[in-house]
């Protein structure tokens, strides 16, 4: 698809919302996000890798179209053998294909046993400290050119490119072969990902410059609630409709 049409991926961690995004989007990312957006962990460091299998498990039963790609989290790629077995029993869960963060070394043994990697650079959630634009003075904007390169080389079949400024995503969409997925990078990425929790307006409120919210699901969810413990308390719910003779 690469300079041909846009890629479009979304992040995915449940049956339903897999199945409702399945056939509009290109990729669905069974994201490590899932353990800040869906089980409420301050970061990704604590996710495991049975909290990702089920979840990926779930978006598999949901989704029949689009590429799935499970990611690796924090500890289950620190060396080469247990990235395999992990990557192994993603694609096991249901997954097409693996995604890490930098470590260009694992991503090639990965590719030399038969699992395909995406690659992530930028800013890394797993490993930063703080979360800022990565990239923006020469000797950054070098380093992570250079990785793009390393992952490419590797066998990398596309990479995210998270909160770098846009000239630089330009420069290693240009550079490499391999697509380029942006979220936080600018216009220029071959794709663009967000977290659909995110942009649904489901995780309270979180919103960085670069993310865009496209619904306010939060808000009608919470006005579904209300509208159901009023009617309770008011004893109109159930009424003759919703009761059995
Ligand atoms: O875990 C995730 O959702 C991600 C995206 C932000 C790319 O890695």
């Amino acid at each position: 698809m690469k300079s041909k049409q846009k890629i479009v991926m979304l992040t995915a961690y449940d049956f339903p919302t897999a199945k409702l995004m399945d056939g509009i989007v290109d990729i669905i990312l069974v994201g490590d996000s899932l353990g800040m957006v869906v089980l409420g962990y301050e970061n990704t460091a604590k996710v495991t890798m049975d909290d990702m299998l089920r979840a990926t498990g779930a978006v598999s039963r949901g989704a029949k179209n689009a590429l799935i790609v499970g990611d690796m989290p924090i500890g289950a790629y620190g060396n080469e053998d247990n990235a395999l077995r992990n990557a192994k029993l993603f694609l096991h869960a249901g997954a097409h294909c693996v995604k890490i963060e930098k470590k260009p070394k694992i991503a090639e043994f990965l590719v030399k046993n038969g699992i395909e990697v995406m690659g992530h650079i930028g800013l890394t959630p797993q490993t930063i400290t703080q979360f800022k634009v990565q990239g923006k003075d020469k000797k950054d904007a070098e380093k992570i050119l250079n990785e793009a390169v390393e992952l490419e080389k590797a066998g990398c079949f596309s990479l995210v490119l998270e909160c770098i400024p846009l000239s630089l995503a330009e420069t290693i969409t240009k550079k490499i072969n391999i697509p380029t997925i942006g979220i936080g990078a600018g216009i220029h990425c071959g794709g663009q990902v967000l977290v659909t929790n995110d942009i649904l307006g489901l995780y309270g409120d979180f919103k960085p410059k670069f993310l865009k919210r496209y619904a306010e699901i939060g808000n009608e969810m919470k006005k579904a609630f209300e509208h159901y413990a009023k009617e309770v308390r008011g004893k109109k719910f159930p009424d003759e409709d919703h009761s059995f003779h």
